[in-house]
Parts: C-alpha cells; structure tokens; sequence
C-alpha cells in the first residue's frame, strides 16, 4: 500500500496522478484536515504533524509515503526520512528545474505559501537549479483555504489572482510553478489569465513517476482506496466530483475520522 498524504485536499492532485500511474496500487489518503492550512505555521509545528502522520501510515502497512505537500517537504521531509528510515519517502517540490529549463525569458515565479516561499530548501532548489534564470518567489497567502473551502468565486479572490499573474507578466515571467499541490485546483482559473504569455508547470506527473520508481512491493494490491482525514472525513470524499475527480471516489472503500493522529 502507498501512503499520500497533506493538509487538506491539495494532494488529491497527486493522488490522483499515482492512481493513474499505478491503477492496481492499494492507495490511502491522509487529510491533516484539523490542522489546515500548513502554510501560516512554525517548521516545528508542520514537521510535529509530519512525524505522527508517518508513523501513523507506517502503521497502517504503507510501503511508500508520498508528502503531498509542498510545504510539509520542505519543512519536514529530511526529518521523515530520518525517522522512518525502513520505508521509502517522495516529497513534493516546485518544478523549479523543468520551468528553468524550458522558459524562453529566463524569468520564471514560482506561486507557494509563506512557509515554502520563506525556506532554506526552496532556496536551495533555486541556487541548483535555476542558475543564470530569474526567480520571483510569490507567497500566497489564503489561496489554500480558498481552495479548501473551494470559494473560489469571490470577486475579490478573482481580483487577487488576477493581479497577481499581470504583476509576474508584466516582469516577464513565462512559467508560473505551482508550487502548493493546492493550487492544480486554480489551474482552469489561472490558465485564462495567461492570455498565452505563459505556462503553468505542475509536477503531479512526474511525482506519480517517482513514486511508481520507488514503489517496489507496496504497488500491489487491488487497486482500492482509503480516504483518512483528522476532521470531516465525510468532506473529502463529497469534494472528489467537484474537483474533477469522481472516478476516484469510485475506487474508496471507505472513510475514516483520525481525530487522534
Ligand atoms: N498543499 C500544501 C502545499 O503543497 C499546503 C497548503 C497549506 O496547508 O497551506 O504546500
């Protein structure tokens, strides 16, 4: 069994991509829905939660875990890995190296929340990876729970977005990093305000990839899936259709509340 697991919803985006990649893989999900948003918090608030979701999935069975979170790898993931060092561990992080790589302009942003826009491991990725191109690093701040809650309709949320993506236009930008696994959820929001000037980069494929690498043992199964989550379990299944992902909650088996993860 793999173990995926995020915040809240934004790893669905994942989650979904290794299901297609591996479609007879036993999967469970873990929402850390009690203490959503990550990106607002302490590195050791994020990595606390982290440890105990780890344990908590290596306790389940999980063979691989997969951090869906940007935000939770950048903080915490070098601390799984340490703690669990029997079960292999894929972690999320802005697809710096393929925006670098492909944009024309050598201007690139990467779209995250506080915690990863302010992290030693973001900046990092960019030292390696994006040597001679521009990096604007855009923290944005509310934009996961927008998505939580999919109130995605306010015209002032509309308005922020809207600006946001001309202000990175205007200084030549031509990759947007969506750099919070949240965030795949505004691609048919953000794509429109692109106007062709620029491509959103998302690494959902080629972490499903990464995953499908390192699975081993843990892709068998009978391709069923579990959906955990630390408060209102029975939201995470009733949010797959709005997302565009009902064919995955063909799939659950069931639900469960985790309050004491
Ligand atoms: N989905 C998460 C990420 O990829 C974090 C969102 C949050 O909890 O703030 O960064």
């Amino acid at each position: 069994m793999i173990g995926v697991f995020d915040s809240g919803i934004g790893g669905l985006s994942v989650l979904a991509a290794i299901a297609r990649t591996l479609p007879g893989a036993d999967l469970t999900y873990l929402a850390d829905t009690a203490h959503v948003p990550y990106g607002p918090r302490s590195d050791a608030f994020i990595q606390g939660r982290v440890l105990a979701i780890g344990h908590h999935l290596a306790a389940q069975g999980c063979g691989l875990i997969v951090v869906a979170c940007n935000t939770a790898t950048a903080a915490a993931v070098q601390a799984l890995r340490a703690e669990l060092p029997q079960i292999p561990v894929v972690g999320v992080e802005p697809g710096v190296k393929p925006a670098a790589q492909s944009s024309r302009t050598r201007r690139i942003a990467v779209l995250a929340t506080e915690s990863t826009a302010r992290s030693e491991r973001l900046a990092r990725l960019i030292r390696t990876h994006a040597e001679g191109v521009q990096v604007l690093v855009e923290p944005c701040p509310g934009w996961a729970t927008r998505v939580e809650t999919r109130d995605f309709d306010s015209p002032a949320f509309r308005q922020e977005m809207a600006e946001k993506v001309e202000r990175l236009l205007a200084a030549g930008a031509d990759r947007l990093v969506l750099g919070c696994t949240h965030y795949s959820f505004l691609s048919h929001l953000l794509t429109p305000l692109l106007q062709g000037r620029a491509e959103l980069v998302d690494v959902a494929a080629p972490v499903a990839r990464q995953a499908q690498r390192l699975a081993g043992r843990a892709a068998g199964g009978q391709g069923r899936l579990l959906l955990q989550a630390t408060a209102r379990p029975e939201q995470l299944r009733h949010s797959l259709p709005a997302l565009g992902l009902g064919w995955l909650a063909e799939r659950t088996r069931e639900s469960a509340c985790l309050a004491a993860v």
